[in-house]
């Protein structure tokens, strides 16, 4: 690692968290700002263990505010971005498009123009790095995968202001020669989710035996990897990525929505003491996401190959370690669901 200073946005959320943890620690010698605007996704608590030390430093702002952003990269010589900051649940996104476009577009634009202007003379040894989706590439049939080559089709206001994004890191690269890296990647699961993505959703509602919302007939599937190994592939493709390549990273690892639910039922009325069958007995089919894409499959053959990178788990050990990560910490869960949080699941779940 050559990097002297790096700045990770949205570093107080879910992978944000995982990748300034692993970064603080792997790295010491290298300061590491995280940016964070703190919105309902944003939690300090998540990285109450690197919090004091020395080579981690914490700036509250918002990546659409454009002077924010320019002083920011005044007062720091950054070598490197990594920019994680979105808003990023594809259901907010379809009731509130809007402030997608703002974070999503204008934010990563905003980020863009200060490295620009910063590193104009001395371009070679940075690099932007933008985290994006594998829900760019839009909807799956029941084959095929994914690859860095797939045409862009995105289909929710989510996914098409990730998609957004993408171009115009590429397009900077392209114009301006700003050493940009782009990485899309799969579903993620493991410690520190908020609960309105469906692992902790599911685990949070079986454990106060509340209703599992299953959208349509929980036929979509989803391709799923731990957060972890999502943080280790981003390491590795920061230090060893090629400039001006996108890497595609994926868990291998499909399941349709009702069978993940199944085995999490299954698995949580061991931990419980529950009766064989009495978690399942919550599943609940409820009215479909509006566009609600079929399947999600990544091929990251090209991520293996060129940097040597695989996951580090398997999938029954990571969901197991997550079950138990939600169950551990009930004074996470608690602090999160808030008033805000019980508004949200009124008004998504209960007067839909
Ligand atoms: P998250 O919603 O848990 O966290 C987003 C973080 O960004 C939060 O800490 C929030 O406070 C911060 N943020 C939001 N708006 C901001 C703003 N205007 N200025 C500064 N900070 C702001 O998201 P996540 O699931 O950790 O996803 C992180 C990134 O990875 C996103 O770019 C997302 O598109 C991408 N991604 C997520 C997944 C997944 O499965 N969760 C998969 C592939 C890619
Ligand atoms: O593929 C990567 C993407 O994965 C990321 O870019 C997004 O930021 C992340 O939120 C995630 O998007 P999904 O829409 O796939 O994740 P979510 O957890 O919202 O839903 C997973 C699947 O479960 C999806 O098919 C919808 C379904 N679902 C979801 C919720 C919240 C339900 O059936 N019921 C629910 O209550």
């Amino acid at each position: 690692m050559n990097a002297k200073r790096i700045l990770i946005t949205g570093g107080a959320g879910f992978i944000g968290s995982h990748v300034v943890r692993l970064f603080v620690n792997k790295y010491p010698d290298t300061e590491i700002v995280n940016l964070d605007a703190l919105t309902y996704a944003g939690n300090l608590e998540n990285l109450s263990d690197v919090e004091n030390k020395p080579n981690y430093k914490f700036e509250k702002g918002d990546i659409t505010d454009e002077p924010y952003i320019n002083d920011l990269f005044d007062r720091y010589d950054f070598d490197g971005v990594i920019h994680l900051a979105a808003e990023s649940h594809v259901d907010r996104s379809i009731t509130d498009p809007l402030s997608f476009i703002k974070t999503n577009i204008v934010g990563t634009v905003n980020l863009l123009n200060a490295a620009r202007n910063k590193w104009k003379d001395n371009g070679e040894n940075k690099l932007f790095y933008h985290i994006s989706t594998d829900e760019v590439y839009g909807s799956l049939g029941e084959t095929g995968f994914f690859t860095e080559q797939t045409p862009y089709d995105p289909r929710s206001p989510y996914s098409a202001s990730k998609a957004s994004s993408d171009h115009l890191v590429r397009a900077y690269y392209h114009t301006y020669k700003l050493p940009v890296v782009i990485s899309n990647c799969s579903n993620n699961y493991g410690p520190n989710q908020f609960p309105e993505k469906l692992i902790p959703l599911v685990i949070n509602n079986i454990k106060n035996m509340k209703p599992i919302p299953v959208y349509g007939k929980g036929e979509n599937v989803r391709d799923w990897l731990y957060v972890v190994d999502h943080a280790r592939a981003i390491d590795m493709i920061f230090n060893e990525g090629k400039k001006g390549e996108t890497y595609n990273i994926g868990g291998n690892n499909e399941w349709r929505n009702i069978d993940l639910i199944k085995v999490m039922c299954s698995i949580l009325d061991k931990k419980l003491g529950r009766e064989p069958g009495m978690s399942e007995s919550l599943i609940t089919f409820v009215k479909d996401r509006a566009g609600h894409d079929l399947r999600y499959a990544i091929d990251s053959g090209k991520l293996m190959s060129e940097l040597g990178w695989k996951p580090s788990l398997q999938f029954e050990e990571g969901i197991e370690k997550t079950i138990d990560w939600y169950l551990e910490n009930e004074k996470w869960m608690k602090n999160v669901i808030d008033g805000t949080y019980e508004s949200y699941y009124k008004k998504q779940y209960v007067d839909r």
